[in-house]
């Protein structure tokens, strides 16, 4: 393949991948989104293979590559669970993040191309903060997967002076890089640039453990966009436009969803990025903080949920991460349209950080072929509680957690909450009275005119479906 063909496949992917992020953005064209990222990245890499960039005998080691990582990419793609997509997402960030590394390490000791002047200082520059970026994203995804997958807590660790060690950390990193720019040989370069790599995976550790864990979703994007950099600055070290312009698109976007998720959240980027969210002013607890709910606990069975629902003439339903453990978004599906069908006013309700991941219950009720006029964006819907007789929370706590008004002093407070308990009234669907992501008691449970319906939420939604046509 000519360089000019190889340059017009890469314009062509870049504007493939620009049309998936576009299709990505409605529930709607997602699909559509993905077949046209997939067919940007068949152009790409074939393109990359064939380009003349790549040697006939390197060719049998691209292709071998190829294969080890599509089958591990299938077999992973296979197992994995939708509620372990956001952990899969943090380990896919964190390969992107070793591979800059690599690619940064690998960029410094070849001798192939001789670069002299400014040339020179300009390729250590695009080592040094790929590296950089590389090892951050690399550190802190895998410590993200560890929180994602509960193989570490939750609490976010605040160390004494945290502020001061990442200053310290940058300082090194700044004299460092002098150092690397200044050395005289390769062997001379390496020192400051290792100090630098470990002192980046401190640092990408130091940061992600700092974040308490009901702020994961923004360390999730904003890990996403980390990726994008890392992956446009290996663009750099290896000449590859198309590289430089895919990761600068992730990284932007990634960067405007972290803004989204922070709006969604009511909490300033910065502030979450320096740590220390998820505790009660700065002390070190997260589970638990905040005043103990009062009042008295109501059960109620899935024949009286029935019943409730029967009389309704509006019902608001508001999904979260049991439902998405449960799998129950198609018998919630085969519900809705049961009292649909009965002359119900039924609509979903979806908080920005539902679930585990950003769009995951729209990602479920689309599966389910719910239809999208019914389901509502917070803000759509936040103001109709009060309106609707029976609100009913299929496995969500976080997001409907009161203390986010009304306790200044819980982990969660200021995060804006969906409504339910202004319904005449409100149902919450969960198997015991233990707290969610965030790990702190919603007063909700208690409230006057709430019931909780104990169990698996497919198993009970089944039960009421069952009452209903029975
Ligand atoms: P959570 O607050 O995590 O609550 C989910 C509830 O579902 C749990 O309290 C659990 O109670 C219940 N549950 C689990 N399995 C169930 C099953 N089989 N049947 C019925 N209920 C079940 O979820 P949420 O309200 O959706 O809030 C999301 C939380 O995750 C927020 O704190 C958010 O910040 C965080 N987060 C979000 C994201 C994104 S991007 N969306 C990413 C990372 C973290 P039981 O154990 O009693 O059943």
């Amino acid at each position: 393949m000519t360089s000019n063909l190889t340059t017009v496949s890469y314009i062509g992917a870049a504007i493939l991948f620009i049309l998936s992020l576009g299709g990505l953005a409605n529930p709607e064209t997602a699909r559509r989104g993905n077949l046209l990222g997939m067919i940007g990245m068949t152009v790409a890499v074939l393109a990359t293979v064939l380009g003349p960039r790549v040697s006939a005998a390197g060719i049998p080691y691209v292709v071998g590559a190829l294969v080890v990582g599509g089958a591990l990419g299938i077999v992973a793609a296979k197992k994995v669970q939708m509620t372990q997509m956001p952990e899969l997402v943090a380990l896919m960030h964190s390969l992107v993040g070793l591979a800059a590394c690599l690619v940064g390490f690998a960029s410094y000791v070849d001798t192939s191309v001789q670069f002299s002047g400014a040339e020179k200082a300009i390729h250590e520059v695009e080592i040094y903060v790929g590296i950089l970026i590389g090892a951050v994203t690399f550190a802190g995804s895998v410590i993200a997967f560890g929180k994602l997958s509960g193989k570490i807590g939750g609490k976010p660790l605040l160390l004494p002076a945290r502020h001061w060690l990442n200053l310290a950390a940058l300082l090194v990193v700044i004299v460092s890089d002098r150092a690397f720019l200044h050395a005289g040989s390769i062997q001379d370069g390496m020192t400051p640039l290792v100090l630098m790599t470990a002192i980046a995976l401190l640092f990408g550790v130091h940061m992600v453990m700092a974040i308490g864990g009901a702020d994961m979703p923004v360390v999730v994007s904003m890990l996403n966009s980390y990726s994008g950099w890392a992956a446009a600055a290996t663009g750099f070290m290896l000449g590859n436009d198309l590289l430089i312009v895919v990761g600068a698109l992730v990284g932007s976007s990634g960067a405007i969803l972290s803004y989204i998720m922070c709006r969604a959240m009511n909490r300033n980027f910065i502030s979450v990025i320096a740590g220390g969210f998820g505790t009660a002013s700065g002390a070190p607890a997260a589970a638990g903080g905040g005043a103990q709910p009062a009042g008295e606990v109501v059960a109620v069975s899935s024949a009286e949920t029935a019943e409730l629902l029967r009389d309704a003439k509006s019902v608001i339903i508001v999904p979260g991460y049991g439902m998405a453990v449960a799998q129950a978004q198609h018998t919630v599906y085969e519900l809705t349209k049961v009292l649909r069908e009965k002359g119900v006013d039924v609509r979903f309700a979806i908080h920005p950080v539902a679930g585990r991941m950003p769009g995951h219950m729209n990602v479920l009720l689309a599966e389910a072929k719910v239809p999208y006029n019914i389901v509502m964006e917070m803000d759509e819907i936040n103001a109709d509680f009060p309106e609707a007789d029976v609100s009913m929370v299929i496995g969500a706590n976080d997001i409907v957690n009161p203390a986010a008004q009304e306790d200044p002093a819980s982990p969660i407070a200021g995060m804006p909450v969906l409504e339910v308990w202004k319904a005449k009234t409100s149902i919450v669907m969960k198997r015991s009275m233990a707290s969610g992501y965030a790990g702190v008691d919603n007063p909700l449970f208690y409230k006057d005119n709430n019931r909780m319906l104990f169990g698996d939420a497919k198993a009970m939604l089944s039960e009421i479906f069952g009452a209903l046509t029975a």
